[in-house]
């Protein structure tokens, strides 16, 4: 397992991307689901990756993740040529995800999912055992810091709301001291106040100077927090650009593909119904 960068390492150059992907590919079998994708995360900003269904962009954060292994290019964390080995590798080096379908326990309260694997204990020997008066405070505590005012940390997390939820385990992977942050399509389920939330805290935890890479289908999304975005089309890169050179308009056409929506549109036209159903005989005529 790679060593953590922390204290005491040799701390990269100034500017240096906290994770930085270089013309990286990923095959499964013979299908190609990456193809020289390249792709930077700062510190106190946020990468959004856009694409649609198969583009490749839950692909992209399993390497990030430590899920997968790429298979060409280079991956580097804070300036190092990495290949991380697992989701533990990746933890160790500063990198959370949360994933779409959260990994949490739904019957068991708030606190305990938010330490969930690295529960504090009290005591030695035999009478060790865990700190739930500190982690319920912990809890509670934390999510107020990020502005999330839970009625009580004791109902069971499966009773939150799916906002409510994400915003749980981005307040987790804060407190838990990550350098970058990964979420995959945090609010594609979500309608727009809860997305707003979300987005909110995707933000706050940029404020904390975390680097956050948000994986989404929704432009506007996208653009309302994005620093850098990514465009992926069937595992290709089809666009990058940072803040100032894009617009939400440029970003919703990309995204769309424009000419493929024009060619949708045409196929979508009503044909013309026969005249002998009452259609009009000039309505046959193909439109211009
Ligand atoms: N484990 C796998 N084995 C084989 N092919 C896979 C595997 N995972 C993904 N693929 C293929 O790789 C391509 C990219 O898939 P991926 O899940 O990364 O897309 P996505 O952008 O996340 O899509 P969605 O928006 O639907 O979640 C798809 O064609 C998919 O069928
Ligand atoms: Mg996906």
């Amino acid at each position: 397992m790679s060593t953590a960068v922390g204290p005491g390492t040799t701390p990269s150059a100034p500017g240096t991307p906290l994770v930085e992907l270089d013309r990286v590919s990923k095959f499964y079998g013979n299908i190609k689901a990456l193809e020289g994708v390249s792709l930077e995360v700062h510190a106190g900003e946020i990468t959004c990756v856009l694409g649609d269904n198969g583009a490749g962009k839950s692909t992209l954060i399993k390497i990030i993740a430590g899920l997968h292994q790429h298979d060409e290019g280079t991956f580097r964390i804070e300036g190092a040529d990495t290949t991380l080995v697992n989701p533990r590798d990746a933890l160790d080096r500063g990198i959370a995800t949360v994933y779409q379908d959260l990994a949490v326990v739904p019957l068991m309260p708030v606190w305990r999912n938010f330490f969930l694997g690295s529960e504090p204990t009290k005591g030695r020997g035999p009478l060790r055992r865990l700190d739930v008066r500190l982690m319920r405070e912990t809890t509670r505590s934390e999510l107020l810091r990020m502005g999330i005012d839970l009625r009580d940390v004791d109902q069971p997390i499966g009773t939150l709301s799916g906002g409510e939820r994400q915003c749980v385990a981005i307040a987790r992977a804060v407190y838990f001291g990550a350098k970058v942050l990964v979420l995959d399509e945090p609010t594609a389920a979500l309608g727009v106040k809860q997305s707003g939330v979300v987005l909110k805290y995707v933000a706050a935890a940029r404020d904390a100077g975390l680097g956050v890479v948000l994986i989404t289908h929704n432009p506007h999304h996208a653009h309302l927090v994005g620093d850098r975005f990514v465009l992926l089309k069937r595992g290709a890169m089809s666009g990058s650009s940072t803040k100032d050179g894009t617009t939400l308009d440029e970003l919703t056409r990309q995204m769309a593909g424009g000419s493929e929506l024009d060619e949708l549109s045409h196929e979508l036209e009503r044909a013309p119904a026969p005249s002998h159903l009452g259609g009009h005989p000039a309505d046959a005529e193909p439109r211009k």
